[in-house]
């Protein structure tokens, strides 16, 4: 597949939102507003929030789509209150348990992305078995963004970097582009085609910073609890009247 300067991965580089992007990052945002609006607590939304994630999966693979990455809990997430951090752990344990084996079987594999080592090990532990498991399956790759803040992630590839260059192992002038891709949690994983996120909010709340360079942006004005295939089919429709030039010009007829 071909590879542009900017390091998509997009095989058609002009005019290149046309085809079904290889990769699409979801912020999965709105549980809380979806519940509070019904009069419901908060972890209401987060349970419906797991459902919605399983009609996005079946989705994005029956679209053809290889990697799908969802942001299930950020770095900044820990000042929620210990009950809503208690109960997000909880569902995260529970989708890894009940749905592992159903993911396996359809091919998917699992990679997941973020900071481990400040976790509990029980949830350590069953997102290394889940990637043990599945980590030879060829279908859809589910990146699961999970304790994630990108510029964590970008601090912790500079540390090692760093390191390497007091050891001799690289020179400093050596550093590139292509050194710091392949030293963040994505490495391997080509750049976000497509960034949509729910709730009507448009910012990036940390995710993905570096791999976005040009990725194409879709806001949904629903929240994630409500998101099924036709949302997706939506934003896919949107990307694919995008014109991405990854700085170049336009092979397109003009306005
Ligand atoms: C997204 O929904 C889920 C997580 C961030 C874990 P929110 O919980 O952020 O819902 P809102 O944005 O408060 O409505
Ligand atoms: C981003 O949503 C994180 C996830 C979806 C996991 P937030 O709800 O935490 O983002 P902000 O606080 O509105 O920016
Ligand atoms: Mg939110």
């Amino acid at each position: 597949m071909a590879r542009n300067a900017a390091g998509s991965n997009d095989s058609t580089p002009e005019g290149a939102g046309s085809g079904v992007p290889v990769h699409v990052g979801i912020i999965m945002d709105g549980n809380g507003r979806w519940a509070t609006a019904r009069n419901l607590p908060r972890v209401e939304g987060h349970r419906r929030g797991v459902e919605a994630l399983r009609r996005c999966v079946r989705a994005a693979r029956g679209l053809g789509i290889r990697y799908l990455t969802i942001y299930s809990f950020s770095s900044e997430n820990w000042s929620r209150p210990l009950s809503e951090v208690s109960e997000l752990m909880g569902l995260l344990k529970l989708f890894l348990r009940h749905d592992l084996a159903v993911l396996h079987r359809a091919g998917v594999r699992i990679k997941v992305i973020g900071e481990r080592s400040s976790l509990a090990p029980e949830i350590r532990s069953l997102l290394e078995e889940a990637e043990a498991l599945t980590r030879d399956n060829a279908g859809l790759t589910l990146v699961v963004a999970f304790n994630y803040g990108s510029r964590q992630e970008i601090a912790a590839a500079a540390a090692k970097i760093a390191a390497e260059a007091a050891a001799g192992r690289i020179r400093p002038e050596d550093v590139t582009v292509e050194t710091i891709s392949s030293h963040l949690d994505t490495a391997g994983i080509p750049d976000p085609d497509l960034i949509v996120r729910t709730s009507g909010e448009q910012r990036l709340s940390n995710f993905l910073l570096w791999q976005a360079a040009y990725a194409e942006f879709v806001f949904l004005p629903i929240y994630w609890p409500d998101f099924d295939e036709a949302s997706l089919s939506a934003a896919i429709a949107e990307y694919q009247q995008r014109d991405r030039r990854f700085g170049g010009v336009t092979k397109r007829a003009g306005p």
